[in-house]
């Protein structure tokens, strides 16, 4: 067995490794050596993640990459790498956040500025959408809410769609008007892609015929209950249910699916219940504990049914 596939071996199906891991598995050989057979299977058999940082690639099967760290900074991927960027960043918005009994928003929160958006059109490939899932308008956030728009447009995105996300039954009475739901917001890397059938074309070549959108007929709601107080393990957990209703609009099985801001990480869950692969960031380690539990509590499940 060469050096390389015994590294591979030891490391397969581990999220990631890093490079001193990898020397204390073979301390008999030199470092160089080691570093050298990483470096010349990259893309076949490894992948860089971040610096010192890399994981295995097994092409047969959906991968989830945990990332501890700034989801605000992307510098450790590619250019037009990824396939989909779905994420909800903390906003920040003391006003709508405080009053009664509310204990909202216990991480760090921030506003986006146009770096934010100039990071995420240079990871995105042209065509791809950008899921931002934000709140609610109201007065204290309209302006940050139009910004945001402002500052995907300067980024190179494209308005795509609004769609509003109607929390069932759930109201929350606070502030001037009840509350049940929140805006997913999509735009596209310039222009979108072709996903979405064009019918009148295929009837008429009787080929499958697709123009400029994503995979069918966006809804005018998606109308459905949060995660319920016992069973959340994160104060602002999106229902699974809901991203994979998204993740299936806008990608393809096997594409990835970058989630800067993953708190729960229901994103991935639902990216590997829909055959993608996925990259969460997450910057609280409690939260990243919580993630790691989460995923191998998946794969019992997988495993056992
Ligand atoms: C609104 S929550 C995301 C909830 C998530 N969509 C879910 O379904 O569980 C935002 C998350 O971003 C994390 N966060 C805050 N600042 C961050 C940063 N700079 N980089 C990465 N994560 C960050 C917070 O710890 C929090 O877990």
């Amino acid at each position: 067995m060469t050096l390389a596939e015994k590294l591979f071996n030891c490391f397969k199906g581990q999220d990631m490794f890093s490079l001193r891991e990898a020397y204390e598995q073979n301390s008999d050989k030199p470092k160089e050596t080691v570093r050298a057979r990483i470096y010349e299977n990259l893309a076949t058999k490894f992948q860089r993640i971040t610096k010192g940082v890399y994981r295995t690639i097994t092409s047969d099967e959906e991968q989830c990459i945990l990332i501890e760290g700034d989801g605000r900074d992307l510098s450790m991927l590619k250019d037009n790498s990824i396939d989909c960027i779905f994420t909800d960043h903390p906003w920040l918005d003391i006003k709508s956040n405080k009053g009664g009994t509310r204990s909202f928003a216990l991480y760090d929160c921030f506003r986006y500025t146009i770096e934010d958006f100039r990071e995420k059109a240079r990871v995105l490939k042209q065509g791809c959408f950008l899921i931002e899932i934000l709140p609610a308008e109201n007065e204290n956030n309209y302006e940050y809410l139009y910004q945001i728009k402002q500052m995907a447009k300067e980024a190179g995105f494209l308005y795509y769609s609004k769609v509003t996300w109607k929390k069932g039954t759930f109201v929350s009475n606070t502030g001037r008007k009840a509350k049940n739901s929140q805006d997913i917001m999509i735009f596209s890397k310039g222009k979108a892609r072709n996903m979405r059938c064009d019918k009148k074309k295929s009837d008429r070549t009787g080929e499958n015929c697709y123009m400029s959108g994503c995979n069918g007929m966006l809804p005018a709601m998606f109308d459905i209950q949060p995660v319920s107080r016992k069973d959340k393990i994160h104060q602002s957990e999106l229902p699974v249910e809901l991203c994979e209703k998204i993740i299936e609009f806008m990608t393809y099985e096997g594409e990835i699916i970058l989630d800067s801001f993953a708190g729960s990480g229901a994103v991935g869950i639902a990216a590997l219940n829909k055959n993608r692969s996925c990259i969460l960031i997450e910057i609280l380690r409690e939260n990243i504990e919580k993630i790691k539990n989460r995923f191998n509590n998946l794969f019992y499940e997988v495993v056992l049914g």
